[in-house]
């Protein structure tokens, strides 16, 4: 959450270096953005609310180092005030900053009393004139090495001081990664804005610090300022993966990648994966933990190890792994899950599991994240960056990983290769223009309702969930997915005539007690669509996927994810940029 980009070296265009760097960012946060760059001796800001959309920031001068940040609102309502970066009294540091400064009230009145006056409702803005603060008595560096120590809470800051020519930043909880360039380098929250620059990165780890010059990068540990030698990473994504191509949404771009990504999956299973398998059949006492639509991938996975493998496993999502806590143990093994590999509840999740022994398992998109380097074994999702808000290669990409497990796990890695790539061709069907444009016309037709429920059993149940979130999200049309058993214990009192209804029926042992439900529904007026590769008299609308066996879910979410993209059109929203929400939940 929020997205933070800085800049020093030798171009002279280092403000719009720095915007450009936020566009590429903002998917983590579009409230409002702001950037400061040092130019003729001085801090020269430009702040706004709202999406970055056509904005420019040519009316700030020449400069060769600047800062800038996009918001996701913590402390203090969506103003321009509030906007970082935020500036001390003289106007001569700027700070940007992602996480909370859970001490700030306290640091505030103190710098009040001291004679601050703060501009803003934001915590940010204490650092600013902390460093303000320090800085009389000491250098800009040691005063940022204190104003650091001072802060509590998860915290990522990047700081600079219109006469100094460096860029000092540190983190504790939020990400940060220094870009390598020549004669220049890069501070960012996300790897992938980096790209067009350099794939030379270094994460910087919980309680460091770096001082960017124009020409070299220093790190060191925060509290004992002692130097720390470090290696530099080759991403291995390509900058091209990145742009939105033909596509009007990097929603849109995302779900047709989908067959590629799960191709890819099908094709590995190497000496990692052999690793993860031999950890897992050692354990009795295996925990799947992710969040949102990861918590979903993890309840797959406890059905598909169970299903495909016969092996027990708790799903229990990342907000909630801290009361399971008493049963982790040195003999238990946790996979987490996620996307950015810095969700905060999956890392706290991984952290005390850590803590009590047990080993950890990443299954993690971003390479060199946080999840990436604190798991024992890890496998890259491999669904390249993804940007749009709403999570969907990198959903399916985790399915797809886990099917491979666990037909690793039950010694028939083969046979789980090969229904991936039938898998692979059954979402090219979906993504079809006749299919797609049927979706298109059923959003059409509903996109005015209140409520969508969504119904399945065993695996489908954990496709409801996955589709009814991703419609939730970003068409703001409140739906729900249930187990389709449950239906009747309460929530068949919303159905009313013309409520849609999507039933899940793949070809499986499922099938029978399901359809049973989409009766009992339509006998109550409701509108029954009917995902399947069976057309079936009870259905309203057909959406036909073809049977993929174990790996059904896959069709069924992605026709979710195309229904929930063109109800969003039609409601006429952003896809790419739900309100209220933003990719990466780094704050707790
Ligand atoms: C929903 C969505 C979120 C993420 C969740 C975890 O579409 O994108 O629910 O799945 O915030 O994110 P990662 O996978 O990065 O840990």
């Amino acid at each position: 959450m929020c997205g933070v980009f800085g800049y020093i070296g030798h171009r002279s265009n280092a403000a719009l270096l720095v915007f450009e760097g936020l566009k590429r960012l903002e998917y983590r946060g579009y409230d409002s953005w702001g950037v400061v760059v040092v130019g003729r001796g001085k801090i020269y800001v430009k702040k706004k609310t709202g999406k970055i959309g056509g904005a420019t920031v040519d009316e700030l001068p020449p400069g060769s180092l600047a800062i800038g940040h996009t918001r996701w609102a913590t402390h203090g309502g969506v103003t321009e005030k509030n906007a970082h970066p935020h500036l001390d009294c003289t106007h001569t540091i700027a700070v940007i900053h992602n996480g909370i400064v859970e001490n700030y009230e306290s640091i505030q009145a103190e710098l009040v009393h001291a004679g601050h006056r703060f501009v803003s409702e934001t915590d940010t803005e204490i650092i600013a004139h902390l460093l303000e603060f320090y800085a009389h008595n000491m250098s800009f560096i040691e005063a940022f090495v204190k104003t650091f120590q001072r802060l509590e809470g998860l915290n990522a800051i990047v700081a600079i001081h219109h006469k100094e020519r460096v860029l000092v930043a540190a983190k504790k909880g939020s990400p940060l990664v220094i870009g390598f360039g020549k004669k220049e380098n890069f501070i960012a929250s996300d790897p992938s804005a980096l790209l067009p620059h350099t794939k030379e990165v270094y994460f910087l780890e919980d309680g460091q610090m770096a001082v960017l010059r124009d020409a070299s990068v220093s790190v060191m540990e925060s509290a004992s300022q002692k130097v720390v030698k470090f290696s530099t990473q080759i991403l291995d994504w390509d900058v091209s993966q990145t742009h939105k191509g033909e596509f009007h949404h990097f929603m849109l771009k995302e779900i047709y990648e989908q067959p590629q990504v799960v191709l890819g999956i099908a094709g590995s299973g190497g000496e990692e994966v052999k690793r993860i398998v031999s950890l897992i059949r050692k354990t009795k006492d295996l925990y799947f933990v992710g969040c949102g639509s990861a918590s979903y991938a993890c309840l797959a996975g406890a059905y598909l190890f169970s299903k495909i493998a016969q092996r027990r496993a708790h799903a229990i999502a990342g907000s909630e792994f801290l009361y399971h806590l008493d049963f982790i143990n040195t003999k238990s093994v946790v996979v987490a899950l996620s996307q950015s590999g810095e969700t905060i509840d999956t890392l706290e999740s991984v952290s005390y599991a850590k803590r009590k022994g047990a080993k950890i398992v990443a299954l993690v998109n971003v390479l060199g994240s946080s999840l990436y380097r604190v798991a024992d074994a890890k496998i890259l999702i491999g669904a390249g960056p993804e940007k749009a808000v709403a999570s969907t290669k990198a959903f399916i990409g985790k399915i797809a990983h886990l099917i491979l497990l666990a037909y690793a796990l039950d010694k028939r890695v083969k046979e789980g290769q090969e229904l991936l790539r039938k898998s692979a061709e059954v979402i090219r069907e979906v993504l079809a223009e006749k299919n797609s444009d049927r979706i298109k016309k059923l959003a059409h037709r509903i996109c005015g309702v209140n409520h969508i429920f969504i119904l399945g059993r065993g695996l489908s149940y954990s496709a409801s969930l996955e589709c009814a979130m991703k419609i939730k999200e970003i068409s703001y049309i409140h739906a729900e997915g249930l187990a389709a058993g449950e239906l009747k214990h309460g929530t068949l009192a919303l159905v009313e005539k013309g409520t849609p209804c999507i039933v899940l029926l793949p070809n499986d042992e499922t099938y029978a007690a399901t359809l049973a439900g989409a009766m009992e529904i339509k006998a109550r007026g409701g509108y029954i669509i009917g995902i399947s590769p069976k057309k079936e008299g009870v259905f309203d609308e057909y959406l036909p996927i073809a049977d993929v066996g174990d790996a059904s879910m896959i069709p069924m979410v992605v026709t979710g994810q195309l229904l929930a993209y063109y109800l969003a059109l039609e409601r006429g929203l952003d896809p790419d940029m739900p309100r209220n929400l933003a990719k990466s939940v780094t704050v707790r």
